[in-house]
């Protein structure tokens, strides 16, 4: 019979049971020998298709269930109340599933981990560094002037490699956008990514992320010692193109290091850089990691919202009264002015919680925990679906429809732990408040500049943020207004 804390939970939570039964008990789709489920996922679409299936099985077996894919299990849990109730039980240092492969190469290189892959004592003294200066927003809106900079070269391309309305490669358009921002910010450096003729040294920077992030799924899925003791085409790739991310950030890490003390005062990283406890390997990693957490989750994440304010006119014009309304026509929208934008902010986290970049993130639990009807022991891995999560019709009314008011009223109810698309908890995002800033001034840019339009209205299914998607440009237009 559950006490204290899980009793508690227990009458908040309506799926939770008075007796919590054991982890065998969870349902779940076919567990084969070996295999697990691993052949059902690939029947419905594979692994880049994997959140949709995963909001299938939400549908079948409920708010939790257990899943096994060749050796790796896991629970997954799409309700509010047990995000909630993990969420309350958090220790000290949360854990995210390792990521086999990059703690691999930093070994085999001998550098340091970032955030992404640190654990305990040593990721939170990391955190607590860079959270100070991350995740206050009166801090990170000092970032709008370096922001902008790319923005106004960003919204002159989009003018530039417009076809007639049609922008053929708008996802590497705004991964370039994405990656010219993130560079100045950390680097302090443009790397021109934005100019008709991009140089060697900045194509290679880029092509070196994407090759490295389209290279460790394999080795997630499959045993990354194989790979490693094979010396498989795939962990050659992976290696080749950490070393040039590394050696190129380290070029540049160097170079603000040695820089002058008399900095500008809004310069958040070059504070952190000079005043930080951190030994040069952590700061090279943590830095580096930054940069590969902010890349493609906003660019992906600007490409939905661009899709779904395509598709829903009404929300595009009344974003566009509300920015003629507070930014002057002869201004640039800077942070300032986004206090008085609530739209632009709905228009976001609609599109956010309809199309996350990111559809889930993980959590190893450090301890036994009861989480509903069960208990689950220490060890296990759970996942947090947060795309299931943001489209289902049970949290959100007319889920499937993009609604910003849902946002903006008086006596909302919507659950907080039902709109988590940066994670959750101590280990959340930790890039959140610099992505929302980016993203709702290109917003104000782009909206004020061009008018989206929409070329059919066939339904396009989210792909997640590792993927190319060349769907999404095709079925838009931007016109200049
Ligand atoms: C972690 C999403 C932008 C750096 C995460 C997590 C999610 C996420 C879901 C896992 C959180 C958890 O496990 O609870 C996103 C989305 C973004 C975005 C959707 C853009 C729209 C950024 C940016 C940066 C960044 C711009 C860099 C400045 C990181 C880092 C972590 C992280 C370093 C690991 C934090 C830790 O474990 O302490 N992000 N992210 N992200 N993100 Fe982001």
């Amino acid at each position: 019979v559950l006490e204290g804390k899980d009793a508690a939970e227990a009458a908040r939570c309506p799926h939770a049971a008075s007796r919590a039964r054991s982890l065998d008990a969870i349902p779940g789709p076919t567990n084969w020998p070996i295999v697990g489920s691993l052949v059902q996922l690939l029947c419905k679409g594979g692994l880049t298709r994997q959140h949709e299936a995963l909001v299938d099985y939400h549908k079948k077996f409920g708010k939790i269930f257990r899943m096994k894919l060749g050796s790796f299990e896991s629970v997954h849990i799409g309700a509010p109340c047990l995000l909630e109730a993990l969420y309350r039980k958090e220790g000290h240092y949360p854990q995210r599933l390792e990521i086999k492969p990059w703690t691999a190469y930093r070994n085999l290189r001998d550098e340091a981990y970032g955030l992404l892959i640190l654990e305990g004592k040593d990721w939170q003294r990391v955190r607590s560094v860079f959270q100070k200066k991350l995740m206050k927003p009166t801090e990170v809106v000092k970032l709008d002037r370096k922001i902008n900079e790319v923005l106004l070269d960003f919204v002159g391309r989009i003018g530039k490699i417009n076809v007639n309305g049609k922008i053929e490669d708008l996802y590497f358009e705004l991964n370039k956008w994405s990656f010219e921002t993130i560079c100045l910010i950390l680097y302090d450096k443009r790397f021109g990514l934005l100019k008709e003729k991009v140089n060697e040294e900045a194509m290679n920077f880029i092509t070196a992320v994407k090759t490295m992030m389209s290279t460790f799924g394999m080795m997630i899925v499959t045993p990354v010692e194989m790979h490693k003791s094979l010396n498989t085409k795939t962990w050659q790739n992976h290696t080749a193109a950490w070393d040039r991310i590394f050696s190129t950030a380290k070029v540049y890490i160097d170079k603000r290091l040695t820089k002058s003390a008399a900095r500008d005062p809004d310069d958040l990283i070059g504070d952190i850089l000079h005043h930080s406890r951190l030994s040069k390997k952590e700061l090279y990693a943590s830095i580096t990691e930054l940069q590969i957490g902010g890349v493609e989750t906003t660019a992906n994440s600007m490409l939905w919202v661009i899709f779904n304010l395509s598709r829903n006119p009404g929300a595009q014009r009344k974003l566009l009264a509300e920015i003629k309304e507070v930014v002057a026509a002869d201004q640039d929208p800077c942070g300032e002015h986004l206090k008085s934008m609530p739209y632009l902010k709905a228009c976001l986290k609609e599109s956010m919680r309809l199309s996350p970049s990111v559809p889930f993130t993980s959590r190893t639990l450090d301890k036994d925990t009861v989480l509903g009807d069960y208990a689950i022991p220490k060890g296990t891995v759970l996942m947090i679906n947060s795309h299931a999560l943001g489209c289902n019709e049970e949290y959100f009314d007319e889920g499937k429809q993009f609604k910003p008011e849902r946002w903006l009223r008086e006596n909302n109810t919507i659950n907080p732990f039902a709109y988590v698309p940066f994670g959750i908890g101590k280990r959340m995002c930790i890039g959140r408040r610099l992505a929302e800033l980016q993203l709702q001034l290109a917003m104000c840019w782009l909206v004020r500049d061009y008018e989206i339009v929409a070329t059919d209205d066939e339904p396009l299914d989210a792909p997640d943020s590792t993927q190319d998607d060349t769907s999404v440009a095709e079925a838009l237009m931007v016109h200049r207004r």
